[in-house]
């Protein structure tokens, strides 16, 4: 285990000509990630968490995570009836979800929607209108346009933001695919419901909870388990909420009736914008981070999540090239453009078992890539990176995992996940217990996949919304 990646190193390279093989191993070199480097990165996670959660304005400064407090304080019990909406806003896809529930059994029915790129980019405006009339197609399409009393939505936002009380929340900034050039400061539910009003469903509609795809995942998963405490999104992008009791919370001004607990959100895909996880940070990082749409900000993201994933590997192979270790020192068309490789091209090199190299070569192929393009030789050192690169990200996830669940001092804790990449990666799960089951000594670690967890826990958390609003629970 002390070496962690760097036991795998040339592998799959093993049959490779040992000038090339040399190669290879002295550039993946920069990327092994040791024990030290996992232990000092949950170190770091729980310094910056203490900071964050402070009474100390300078000393929260010193922080890049949010800690935000969601003031959601109750998770499902099972006794729950009625029919709630759930929206999940976050990545390129937007869902609507209708939730009917009788004694704390959902039943679901979900529709999905592509946002086009233009809208992606373009005023909040059209986000909105976008969304609106989405749900406008659901209610005819469901057949639940007629209903005498409006319907209680959760509204799952995922971008960084800071709540305010259960349905009110302010953008902090647009990530991942959105670059809208407005919309931050305001109140994601304003928008949603001045849309809803512009589409005439603003009395069918009773917007009663917002909060980040971490928080909905965690409601999601405890639906299914009720040991999970922790609801991760590993996708497009990360983060994570946890369930912290409110005497953790240094800063905390609610009211400590019971539960004496609250949903954090940690908004960890900014760590390291301070500088503070540099120390593992390799060159390819920083020019992916070049090329991003947000330059010098979601530092941590960066390393390991879907967006830029495949573009670390590509990076990789583009370097290898330049040092003559692939392609004959030509790099081909199809891995010239920046972002061309992308994480499914990656999941689908990581299918390959043993010594094969079928499923690296389908992505060569998805990839556009000729078969003369890529010897046998270069196919064995692209399923090399792929593991490497994979291998590394789902460490330097785990690890900040692993502080969150040693916070949570639990002897078993269930982590919901939700997203393409912990869903559609082959490898993933089983690397990051590897680092949980070290890490966490003092805890049995469970991971689950909550697949649309972001959706169904949106009407879960409305639930919980009317819930404390009936029991008049303070949070600020
Ligand atoms: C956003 C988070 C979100 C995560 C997963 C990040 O880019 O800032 O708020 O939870 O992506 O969707």
């Amino acid at each position: 285990m002390e070496k962690l990646t760097e036991q795998w190193t040339g592998q799959f390279c093993a049959s490779v000509n040992a000038e090339k093989r040399e190669k290879v191993v002295k550039v993946l070199k920069d990327l092994v990630l040791n024990a030290d480097d996992v232990a000092k990165i949950m170190k770091v996670f729980t310094s910056q968490m203490d900071l964050a959660n402070g009474t100390d304005e300078g000393k929260r400064k010193q922080s890049d995570l949010l800690m935000d407090n969601t003031h959601v304080r109750c998770l499902m019990d099972g006794t729950e009836s009625g029919d709630y909406l759930g929206l999940d806003l976050g990545g390129t896809n937007f869902r609507v979800v209708l939730i009917r529930l009788k004694k704390g059994v959902a039943e679901t029915t979900m529709d999905n929607y592509t946002i086009p790129s233009d809208v992606l980019c373009g005023p909040t405006k059209g986000v909105f209108d976008f969304i609106a009339n989405k749900i406008m197609d659901f209610f005819e399409k469901h057949d639940i346009d007629n209903r005498k009393e409006a319907l209680p939505l959760g509204f799952t936002f995922s971008f960084p933001s800071t709540q305010v009380a259960l349905n009110s929340s302010r953008l902090v900034t647009w990530t991942k695919s959105f670059k809208c050039p407005d919309g931050v400061g305001e109140d994601p539910v304003k928008l949603l419901e001045q849309a809803l009003q512009r589409r005439g469903l603003a009395d069918k509609v009773d917007v009663v909870a917002v909060m980040n795809d971490t928080t909905s995942t965690l409601l999601a998963g405890n639906y299914i388990d009720k040991k999970a405490r922790i609801g991760v999104i590993l996708g497009t992008g990360s983060n994570a909420a946890f369930v912290d009791h409110v005497e953790n919370i240094e800063r905390w001004t609610g009211d400590t009736k019971d539960p004496k607990e609250v949903v954090v959100v940690v908004e960890w895909g900014c760590a390291g914008d301070n500088g503070c996880l540099d120390f593992y940070r390799t060159q390819y990082e920083k020019e992916v981070d070049n090329s991003s749409n947000h330059v010098g900000s979601y530092t941590f993201e960066k390393s390991f999540s879907g967006l830029y994933l495949g573009e670390l590997v590509r990076l990789v192979l583009v370097r290898l090239t330049q040092e003559g270790a692939l392609f004959d020192g030509n790099l081909p068309q199809s891995l010239s453009e920046t972002w061309s490789l992308t994480t499914s091209h990656v999941t689908e090199m990581e299918r390959d078992e043993s010594m094969s190299t079928m499923h690296t070569r389908e992505a060569l192929k998805q990839l556009q890539m000729t078969s003369s393009e890529a010897t046998e030789d270069d196919v064995a050192i692209i399923r090399e990176v792929a593991a490497m690169i994979s291998r590394r990200a789902a460490y330097i996830v785990a690890a900040a995992i692993a502080a969150l669940v040693n916070r949570t001092q639990l002897p078993d804790v269930t982590v919901a996940i939700d997203g393409s990449l912990y869903e559609n990666h082959p490898k993933f799960h089983s690397c990051m217990m590897d680092i949980l089951n070290t890490f966490c000594p003092k805890s049995r670690v469970k991971l689950i996949l909550v697949k649309d967890g972001s959706g169904l826990g949106a009407g879960f958390v409305a639930v919980s919304a009317l819930k404390q609003n009936a029991a008049q629970l303070r949070c600020s």
